[in-house]
């Protein structure tokens, strides 16, 4: 053991380790202390986008850092505003406002909604989120997270939150009423298991958002940059939302994170509103539009999507090899959450020993979301490991 031995002796148990010591990355592979290479199906939970230690991110980030790291938000900054720009001609967004995490990106959203409902009325301060969804942990982020056991050890949270049925038009008009500022929603819920939103629901909420005039806020933070074969996730279902919260790709590794503002509201803030010391990060930017570029092109897009169907096609193909141990593949792009119940864990485990990361869901999905331009062969090798575990899982 290197390094591990320390981490829990000095680093406060937040997490959950995995035994391995990663010392280098490299495309979709790490190698541990050991000189052992896994393959990386998670990709740091949907983050290394372009995967690790790829040249134009490299390239991006020392040529920054060689100029300055740091100048403060006193100071307008190149990588910082060509980002913007890069980001609000290619979306629905009017403008930007950057971040350093996802849960940030969820803060600043709830800041500029509550602003836009009370500009209306001092009631008008209610926010809507779904159950089992995640947006994050901080103390607004975590209230609009609708699971109870996330939360309950640190209530009360913000106030004025309240939760409806994922996917149900029903619940969610049981809630809405003049008082509602936003509805917050993941196109896909990530850690509630890779559940997709239906698109006549979102359009319906989109409908609800203009006659009760809320804001319709897109939680895309594992979804976008690319991940689902669209740059927004949102484009899938054929819905403009009011504001995209993105973090985890956009820095392919960096933390940087943003909320991406329409008309209706990228003009909420003003001087003194809300701001932040780190975010963002002129390296993350510049490093960020590198990633953004490249997450733009159809290639790269249409690779995502047919990448998707060679997996959906291969994993179906072993569900009927080996039944009763693959219920499901769901999800979009090179997002997708494969159902495999109880047998989960056993499978993360597995992997392990077979060299190949993967990572555990909601109790029983694993969570396929490598690099975006992980390789046909690539997959072909997750395939190999993947049908080697579950042939032999003892039923
Ligand atoms: C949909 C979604 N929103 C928000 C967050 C929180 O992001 P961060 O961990 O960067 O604060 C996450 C993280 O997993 C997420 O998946």
């Amino acid at each position: 053991m290197g390094f591990l031995k320390n981490d829990s002796k000095y680093i406060i148990n937040t997490y959950n380790r995995t035994p391995i010591e990663i010392v280098e990355g490299d495309g979709v592979y790490v190698t541990d202390i050991n000189g052992d290479v896994y393959l990386d199906m998670f990709s740091g939970i949907a983050v290394n986008s372009l995967g690790h230690k790829n040249e134009g991110i490299m390239k991006a980030a020392f040529e920054q850092i060689g100029k300055y790291i740091h100048v403060s938000n006193y100071f307008a900054s190149e990588p910082v505003v060509e980002l913007a720009k890069l980001l609000v001609e290619n979306t629905f967004a009017e403008k930007v406002f950057f971040t350093n995490s996802g849960a940030e990106s969820n803060e600043a959203a709830i800041k500029i909604a509550r602003k836009y409902g009370r500009s209306k009325s001092e009631k008008k301060i209610k926010i809507l989120s779904a159950h089992n969804s995640f947006h994050g942990r901080t103390c607004g982020s975590l209230a609009l997270t609708g699971q109870k056991k996330y939360q309950e050890s640190f209530e009360p949270l913000i106030p004025g939150v309240d939760y409806f049925d994922f996917n149900s038009i029903e619940s969610i008009k049981s809630l809405i009423d003049e008082d509602v500022c936003a509805v917050f929603i993941e196109a896909i819920q990530g850690e509630g298991g890779i559940v997709e939103v239906d698109k006549e629901f979102l359009q319906e909420v989109k409908k609800l958002s203009l006659e009760y005039d809320f804001l319709l806020i897109v939680d895309e933070i594992q979804a976008g940059i690319g991940r689902t074969g669209k740059f927004l996730s949102c484009e899938n279902y054929d819905v403009v939302p009011d504001m995209v919260t993105v973090a985890k790709g956009l820095g392919g590794g960096f933390p940087v994170g943003a909320v991406l503002a329409g008309e209706r509201c990228c003009d909420v803030l003003v001087p003194g509103d809300h701001g932040t010391t780190f975010g963002p990060s002129p390296v993350a930017c510049a490093v960020g539009l590198v990633v953004v570029k490249e997450t733009l092109s159809k290639e790269l897009l249409d690779g995502v999507v047919e990448k998707e169907n060679y997996i959906r096609n291969k994993v179906n193909e072993l569900s009927e090899k080996y039944p009763g141990i693959i219920k499901e593949v769901r999800g979009k792009g090179l997002m997708l959450g494969i159902n495999t119940g109880e047998y989960a864990n056993l499978i993360k485990e597995e992997g392990m020993k077979r060299k190949m990361l993967l990572n555990v869901t909601a109790g029983n999905i694993v969570r396929i979301v490598p690099a975006l331009n992980i390789t046909f062969e690539e997959i072909d090798k997750f395939i190999e490991l993947f049908e080697d575990i579950i042939k032999n899982i003892k039923k």
